[in-house]
């Protein structure tokens, strides 16, 4: 008799076994928690991960994460993807502007938690939003993600120039008063955040799957992340983040990302359908 994980309703291949032990073997061991995550995609990640690293069976790689903590931190690296820009999904910021930011003035100081930030684009823009809309003495914002290696390169603020044609483009679609220029240094096929943007920002590690909320946030922003996670873990993050939130905060998702998949859906209002993004009204 062949007998399944209840969750996994898929008929499974020997390499999809051998993965859900690897991913069992990550969480008794280090407690990384890949076990909720879509699987298509982490699977052709295992799979580039072990050609990469040159392995040829997956019990070998198996064998160094359950003794070796650095591999460990690096498979969970090869796991993640932190694909990411300046001002990503431009129109999404034209919303905050339009329809977030007004009722945001009325509060004396901001908490804003960027969860899943990668290497810190979206938390810049987001300052840069809030510099120009005078906002950004009154605010702090939290810049997080489960990858410290991308958190690190956040920190830091420099970015290759070939990012920065985009950066400047959707900087104006997304309602840019000025230029970008205006708050980035240039120079040695780099681009630099201004160390202004980066006053009241706290870059640090945050797992939304094993970690705990973060208290009376005004805005979270969880973009282009739940598209990893299977619909169990969403819904779990969704209540993370209504818990997280103070009333009448904001969440905004990625394009493709829906709060449908928690039951929390029903405290909250839709602000803007196309952008995803949401007010808790409960
Ligand atoms: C595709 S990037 C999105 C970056 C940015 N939010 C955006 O929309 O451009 C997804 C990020 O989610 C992070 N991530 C994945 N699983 C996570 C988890 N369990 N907790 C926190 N961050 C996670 C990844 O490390 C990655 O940096």
């Amino acid at each position: 008799m062949k007998v399944r994980p209840p969750a996994l309703d898929e008929p499974l291949s020997e390499f999809d076994v051998e993965v859900e032990c690897l991913l069992q073997a990550m969480f008794l061991r280090w407690g990384f928690d890949f076990r909720g995550y879509a699987r298509a995609s982490l699977r052709r990640r295992v799979a580039r991960y072990l050609s990469e690293e040159r392995f040829d069976r997956v019990c070998d790689l198996q064998h160094e994460l359950i003794h070796s903590e650095q591999r460990s931190q690096h498979f969970l690296r090869g796991l993640t993807i932190n694909v990411t820009d300046m001002f990503r999904d431009p129109v999404f910021y034209k919303v905050l502007r339009e329809q977030v930011i007004p009722d945001l003035r009325s509060h004396p100081f901001l908490k804003i938690w960027h969860a899943g930030c990668s290497t810190g684009e979206e938390a810049y823009s987001m300052s840069i939003l809030l510099q120009e809309e005078g906002l950004s003495d009154r605010a702090v914002i939290y810049a997080t993600d489960i990858n410290s290696q991308v958190l690190e390169r956040a920190r830091i603020g420099i970015y290759h120039e070939k990012q920065w044609l985009v950066a400047c483009e959707n900087y104006r679609e997304g309602g840019g008063k000025t230029r970008l220029e205006d708050y980035m240094s240039l120079g040695y096929e780099r681009f630099m955040v201004d160390p202004v943007l980066k006053k009241n920002m706290v870059f640090t590690r945050h797992d939304l799957v094993t970690d705990q909320s973060f208290g009376e946030m005004h805005l979270i922003l969880c973009r282009n992340v739940l598209i990893y996670f299977r619909h169990e873990l969403q819904e779990r993050v969704l209540t993370l983040f209504y818990d997280s939130l103070d009333l009448g905060g904001y969440l905004g998702l990625g394009i493709k990302e829906s709060l449908r998949a928690a039951p929390v859906h029903h405290n909250f209002r839709t602000v803007d359908a196309a952008t995803r993004v949401f007010q808790r009204t409960h």
